[in-house]
């Protein structure tokens, strides 16, 4: 039987390369996105070409209701739930004076309340058959800050928290839940990022590299063939934290 893993926002960047990776080994993936929907569709379509197979679930993560609907549509589809990847984000910049209030609710409905919504939903389903993996994606802005993302930050800083106490609740029942800090990404998200720290955005790098979406996403793909491991944060480039 296939291994089965949700991944949420797998349209583009991160998402698309963790579905790609699993897809090769051969896994059922539920390919989650919001508004990308031929992104997603394509993505599905290269998982299937891959060898693995692939259900395109649109849901938005930071509604109870729509991550309700993502993990029982992707239980009705392949009827075993082995890992969520919590990948969904969005990144809102300004400085923290002129920070309108609207950015931060949006930043924390997506970067917080997505993953508490879909780890609620998932638990359950992995506490009744015994085990699963949780994988949040974070970001090292969430563990050393910096100027300009003060929502992106307080956001990642809280998916941290609420990777440790979820780990401590849901171990009990045989679940692992850690999280991975990335790095420096040249997605949509990260390219963006870039262009407005242009001069500094290795500065604090010891290798001057960006990471490679397709190296993360074959960390979190071992990640989950490990079984000591749970409440861990996982930091992928060469800062130091
Ligand atoms: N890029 C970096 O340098 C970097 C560094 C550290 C951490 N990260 C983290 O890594 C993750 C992936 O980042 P990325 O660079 O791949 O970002 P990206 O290219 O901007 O992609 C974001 C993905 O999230 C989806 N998404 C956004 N809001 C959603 C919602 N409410 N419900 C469902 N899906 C939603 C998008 O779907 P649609 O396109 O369908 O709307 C898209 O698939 C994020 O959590 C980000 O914070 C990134």
């Amino acid at each position: 039987m296939r291994k089965v893993v949700i991944i949420t926002g797998a349209s583009r960047g991160l998402g698309r390369e963790i579905a790609r990776t699993f897809g090769q080994a051969g896994w059922g993936i539920a390919v989650n996105y919001l508004n990308s929907k031929h992104d997603a569709e394509s993505v599905a379509e290269d998982v299937t070409a891959s060898g693995g197979d692939a259900v395109v679930i649109r849901a938005d993560v930071g509604d109870p209701a729509q991550a309700d609907r993502l993990i029982n549509s992707a239980m009705t589809h392949f009827r075993r739930l082995d890992v969520l990847v919590n990948n969904a984000g969005v990144s809102r910049q300004g400085l923290f004076v002129r920070l309108d209030e609207n950015m931060l609710d949006e930043t924390l409905r997506t970067n917080l309340k997505g993953p508490f919504n879909t780890i609620r939903a998932a638990s359950e389903v992995m506490a009744r058959q015994g085990f699963g993996h949780i994988i949040n994606v974070s970001s090292i802005v969430g563990v050393k800050g910096r100027a300009g993302h003060s929502a992106y930050a307080a956001s990642k800083a809280a998916l941290v928290g609420l990777t440790k106490a979820s780990a401590i609740e849901l171990a009990p029942h045989g679940i692992q839940v850690n999280c991975v800090l990335p790095g420096y990404m040249l997605t949509e998200m990260g390219t963006a990022a870039a262009e407005k720290t242009k001069e500094n955005a290795l500065a604090d790098n010891l290798l001057k590299k960006y990471s490679i979406p397709a190296e993360v996403a074959s960390f979190i793909y071992n990640l989950t063939y490990m079984s000591s491991a749970s409440g861990q944060v996982f930091n992928l480039d060469s800062r130091m934290i």
